[in-house]
């Protein structure tokens, strides 16, 4: 069964960089209403990233944003069924701390939590801070997320944890009680150590990739590492929906989205991911309105983004999809009555086959 969730707009403007795209706001009351929409709809998993600093822009995009474990706390309490994933930066959090944030979260979701754990890829939110080292290589970071993450399961295993590694020392450290139910663990990456991260860790792994086609052999690539490990991963990725009646009505709400392409925000967000400011500004000067769209993304009728979304689970090869919608609270219902159905109707159908 694919599985379908919603990456719940956690930071003002969602994943739209435009003027003339709806502006989800960061607030708890509208996470809250599209997390038990989620819900209500029938979808598998609502997931919330952590981010510290925005990209200003005429749209100051992201320039406000909750704090990921503390709002799925609250979203854990305001749902039921659906899986509850929360960000957590290893790079900022000691393990131990977070093996009891997640121990306390795992009680209040009752055996839905899982925790997403990234390690700080963008250096502006954290020199913000003062919490960056330039010198420490990616590889390193991964050194460092492996045994962040070795910590926090032992902590949820054992009554008492020491360990002397390279990032982190504990001696005859706690954390009871222990959750009765492991959370999940998810991450997310494309590169091969994000990818072993994935094998070696995680019961769900999102993917980035340049095509469909190099999304498909990352996929292979993280299944195949961890089966050789004894383990399973499910792979995922993000896809943003515009969707309306008819296509022609779709592809002018898409234009109209593109229309208004926040090019400050933009060139600040390629910054953020390392570029050089001068090529940062001159890229985003001349970029298409299709760069509005932060993510992949389908535009259509019902039966196309049917269509699209069957061809991008069963070309990437992925076990699932997280959902992003330019206007969640709009467009979410009309998702859920018109399009997933057919998505659920569609895997029963190639289950009962298989
Ligand atoms: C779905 C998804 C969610 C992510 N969420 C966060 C996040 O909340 N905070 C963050 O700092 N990075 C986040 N990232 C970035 C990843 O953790 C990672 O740094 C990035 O994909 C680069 O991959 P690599 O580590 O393999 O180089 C996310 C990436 C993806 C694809």
């Amino acid at each position: 069964m694919t599985e379908y969730g919603v990456f719940l707009p956690v930071a003002a403007g969602g994943w739209m960089i435009s003027e003339t795209a709806p502006y989800p706001p960061a607030t708890y009351e509208y996470n809250k209403q599209v997390a038990q929409l989620a819900e209500g709809m029938g979808l598998d998993f609502i997931m919330a990233m952590a981010k510290w600093r925005g990209f200003g822009g005429t749209t100051d995009h992201w320039g406000e944003s909750l704090e990921s474990m503390t709002m799925m706390a609250g979203l854990a309490e305001a749902t039921s069924t659906i899986k509850v994933w929360a960000t957590v930066h290893a790079n900022l959090v000691n393990p131990a701390f977070a093996a009891k944030v997640f121990s306390t979260l795992q009680q209040i979701a009752q055996g839905r939590i899982g925790m997403n754990i990234v390690n700080g890829s963008y250096a502006d939110e954290f020199e913000a801070m003062g919490a960056w080292d330039p010198n420490m290589t990616h590889a390193e970071r991964y050194r460092m997320t492996n045994e962040w993450v070795d910590v926090v399961t032992q902590l949820w295993e054992k009554d008492s944890v020491t360990f002397d590694g390279e990032f982190f020392t504990l001696t005859d450290c706690e954390s009871r009680p222990r959750p009765s139910i492991k959370p999940e663990i998810i991450s997310a990456g494309r590169s091969e150590s994000g990818r072993d991260f994935q094998a070696t860790w995680s019961d769900g792994g999102f993917l980035g990739s340049d095509s469909l086609e190099q999304m498909a052999e990352f996929s292979r690539d993280v299944h195949a590492r961890a089966a050789a490990k004894g383990r399973t991963t499910k792979t995922y990725s993000m896809l943003t929906i515009v969707l309306a009646e008819t296509d022609e009505a779709a592809e002018a709400k898409a234009a109209l989205y593109g229309a208004g392409l926040d090019r400050e925000a933009l060139s600040n967000m390629r910054r953020s991911w390392g570029w050089d400011a001068d090529r940062a500004l001159s890229w985003a000067e001349d970029a298409k309105g299709e760069e509005a769209f932060q993510t992949p993304y389908v535009v259509g009728s019902p039966a196309t983004i049917i269509d699209r979304i069957r061809n991008v689970v069963t070309t990437a090869e992925l076990d699932g999809l997280m959902l992003i919608f330019p206007d969640y609270v709009n467009d979410m219902p009309v998702f859920g009555e018109t399009v997933l159905p057919s998505l659920r109707a569609a895997d029963d159908q190639a289950t009962a086959a298989a």
